[in-house]
């Protein structure tokens, strides 16, 4: 059998209207827009508003106009993944929510969580897939509500994430040397104390007492985040580039997790990347957590050409971690006038 090739054939994303902005923020908490721009660079975020309205809706309007743009017919598709750590419920998985409401007749889908890292991760998952031989055309959609998991009395947490969603479709091709070229990811384990939500899953229930002690919300150690952020994004891309041969001149571009410019800006110093080959978005939508580096995509198609070699790079709640390899097949400026 000929070797498959897995490739993005299209982009699709949605952020929601509500833009909150750091005027408002310092109007909520004590802060200002001086220590936010110089400490995190986040300028604003979007917020899902509309009451019952959940990480489902943003990721069938991501896929929606992902089908739409690409032109793929519904019925085609053989699997959905879901990446998020904001779930619709606990059960049924969010997936199965997508799917029902785009009608996707011939689909199976599954939620996969893997916090920030959840593109980079489901994007190899997806891939393998294809690779296979077993399925020709796998949306992966990765969305977060990141307002339904943050404390807007908190300080420390609450200027730094905004909701949003965005989908990729993922293809073979027997066409050498395109798509997926390689991926190194990790899961050290290490990071539960410095990253999470203290109440909601099985080992602390939801309960009165949880509620009143405010712990369902996203917890974190923030310089130790750092700290282990701009360490293992930068050790990973410099990774990625050496097992392929490549150097920062043989990049056009790398895509990174976007939660604190001063992060970005350290990873590429390290990694030795111009700021100039690096995509950021994270003034406008702030942390999405799994949806930053398809937003940024999605956000930036129109720059990305046929043959580009993309670096994605992320690290989350876990620890997990990585960097991935990939060689753009489209001209985006064509797809963006779809959009
Ligand atoms: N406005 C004003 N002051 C603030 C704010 C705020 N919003 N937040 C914190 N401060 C204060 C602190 O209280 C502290 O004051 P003190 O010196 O009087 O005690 C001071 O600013 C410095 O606080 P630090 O926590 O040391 O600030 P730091 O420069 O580390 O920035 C931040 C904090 C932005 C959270 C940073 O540590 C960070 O970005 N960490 C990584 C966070 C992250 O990326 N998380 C997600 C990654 S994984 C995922 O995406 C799920």
């Amino acid at each position: 059998m000929e070797k498959i090739n897995a490739i993005i054939t299209g982009v699709g994303g949605y952020v929601p209207d509500y833009i909150l902005t750091n005027e408002e923020l310092s109007r909520m908490v004590d802060t200002t827009d001086e220590w936010i721009m110089e400490r995190v660079g986040i300028k604003e975020r979007r917020i899902l508003t509309e009451e019952g309205l959940g990480t489902s809706y943003m990721a069938r309007k991501a896929a929606k106009q992902l089908l739409e743009k690409t032109g793929a017919d519904p019925d085609s598709i053989d699997a959905l993944i879901v990446t998020t750590t904001t779930p619709d419920y606990k059960f049924p998985s969010t997936a199965s929510i997508v799917i029902g409401k785009l009608g996707l007749k011939n689909a199976f889908g599954f939620d996969f969580s893997a916090a920030c890292c959840g593109f980079l991760y489901s994007l190899d998952v997806a891939s393998t897939m294809i690779q296979s031989g077993r399925y020709k055309r796998i949306i992966v959609i990765a969305a977060d509500k990141m307002s339904s998991v943050v404390d807007y009395t908190d300080r420390q947490t609450c200027v730094l994430f905004g909701d949003g969603a965005a989908a990729v479709l993922v293809e073979g091709t027997t066409e050498e040397n395109v798509g997926v070229q390689d991926s190194f990811l990790r899961t050290d384990g290490k990071g539960l104390p410095f990253l999470h939500m203290k109440a909601g899953g099985s080992v602390c229930p939801a309960s009165q007492f949880t509620v009143d002690r405010r712990l369902h919300y996203l917890y974190q150690e923030g310089r130790t985040v750092f700290k282990y952020a701009v360490t293992s994004m930068s050790s990973d891309i410099m990774e990625i580039l050496k097992r392929n041969n490549l150097s920062g001149d043989d990049v056009a571009w790398v895509v990174p997790h976007e939660a604190n410019l001063r992060i970005i800006e350290a990873v590429a110093k390290r990694a030795n990347v111009p700021l100039e080959k690096v995509i950021i978005n994270i003034q406008h939508y702030g942390n999405t957590s799994a949806a930053t580096i398809p937003l940024a995509l999605w956000d930036e198609e129109a720059k990305l050409k046929k043959g580009d070699n993309l670096i994605f790079t992320a690290f989350g709640a876990g620890f997990v971690h990585g960097a991935s390899y990939y060689k753009w097949v489209y001209d985006g400026a064509s797809a963006t006038a779809k959009k």
